[in-house]
Order: C-alpha cells, then structure tokens, then sequence
C-alpha cells in the first residue's frame, strides 16, 4: 500500500488554495498525502501555469460544448490511470455529474467561502454583507449530490468588519482559507489512510 494517499486537485482559477496545499505538503514531506495530479476544466486558467511552474502533473480539458457526463466521464478515467484516492476541490466552479460523486463517494472535499449552511453557491461574500452577518468565514466540506450540502470537517469565521466590501472580505476569508484547506486535507487523508487499511485487513484470508 502506498503509504500517502493520492491526491487529485481541481481547479478552474488562480489556484492559490492549490499552492497552500502544495506547500504545506513542501513544508513536511511526511503529510499522509501527495499532489499526483492537478486537473483543470479551463486550460489557460492561472492555476495551471502555477501547477506546473510547482512541477505538478497536470491535465486540462474545455468543458465548452461538451455534455457534463462526458466531460465527468474523462475526468474520471484520468484520475483513475493516476490511482488517485481522494480529490481536492479548490476553486473548481463546475458543477459535478451525480454520477461521478456517487462513484467518489466520501472521496470528495471541497473549500466554499462561507460559513455553511449559510450561502451556498456564488457570490459568498456579497450575500454575507447583504444578510448583515456579524461573521463570514470558510468550510470544508465532503461533496454529495447536493450543491455545498456535504457533511462540513472544518469551518473558520471571519468577522465582518464595518469597513468591508465584498472584496476586502474575500480577501480575509481567502488568507484562512489557506490555513483551513491544508489541516483539514492533511486530518482527512490521515483518517482515509486509516480506513483503507482497515479494509485490507478486514479483506484478507489470514
Ligand atoms: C476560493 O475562494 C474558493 O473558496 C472558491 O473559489 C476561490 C478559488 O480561489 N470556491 C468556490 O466558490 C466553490 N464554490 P483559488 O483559485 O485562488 O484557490
């Protein structure tokens, strides 16, 4: 058994989670996981230059005129030929086919910008100042079916402050989402670690 679990992380933006991630991991080489693969549904996106300026492999594709399913179905296979074990959403903004999260079950997490489940879906930060919440903040979540409905592993608030804009805001949520997303990734592939050992025993004939 390889001893780091496999990570995939999708992107379709800048990718500055997909460098905290990165680095966390250059920081302790001993963390239960490692990058394998960057995978991107938008080819010139930043976070592709980025994966491989980090000397990632990467794999891009345009979703643009192509059914979800297929597309899903092509992102699936690439992730299979790279044995992934676990995918890291980071900034991926497409939705994923009910198909493919039902056959990545419980392998799926992904970074939201706000304290789910409040604001799920787009334009986090603006909803927040809108809702005149007292705090915004980040979640990690493991995808189901649901669009940001998962079980929640880790969450961070950020106080709004009176002087916030949508963007100032993003920006404070953005700098703790890159502490949340690596301890929270890390704390998961310890546990998946774990559980696919257990299975293998549970498994055997001895
Ligand atoms: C991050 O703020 C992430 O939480 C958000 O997109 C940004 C990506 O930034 N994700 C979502 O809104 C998913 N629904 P990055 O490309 O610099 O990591």
């Amino acid at each position: 058994m390889a001893d780091k679990v496999r990570v995939a992380v999708l992107i379709s933006g800048r990718g500055s989670n997909l460098l905290a991630l990165a680095e966390h991991k250059r920081r302790d080489p001993d963390r239960p996981y490692e990058i394998v693969l960057v995978a991107s549904n938008v080819p010139e996106a930043r976070g592709v230059v980025l994966a491989k300026r980090l000397g990632l492999r990467t794999w891009s594709l345009s979703h643009k005129g192509m059914e979800r399913r297929l597309f899903d179905q092509k992102l699936d296979t690439v992730l299979r030929e790279h044995d992934v074990e676990l995918i890291a959403l980071a900034g991926y903004m497409r939705l994923l086919s009910p198909e493919f999260v039902e056959r990545w079950e419980g392998r799926i997490l992904n970074i939201h910008p706000s304290l789910l489940p409040l604001h799920k879906g787009l334009d986090t930060h603006r909803r927040a100042l809108l809702a005149g919440d007292e705090y915004a903040g980040c979640s990690v979540h493991v995808v189901t079916a649901d669009l940001d409905s998962g079980p929640v592993i880790a969450q961070t608030r950020v106080r709004i402050l009176p002087r916030d804009d949508a963007d100032s805001l993003a920006a404070r949520v953005l700098e703790a989402e890159h502490e949340l997303y690596p301890a929270a990734l890390e704390r998961y592939a310890h546990e998946l670690r774990g559980a696919i050992g257990e299975g293998r025993e549970g498994g055997s004939d001895d």
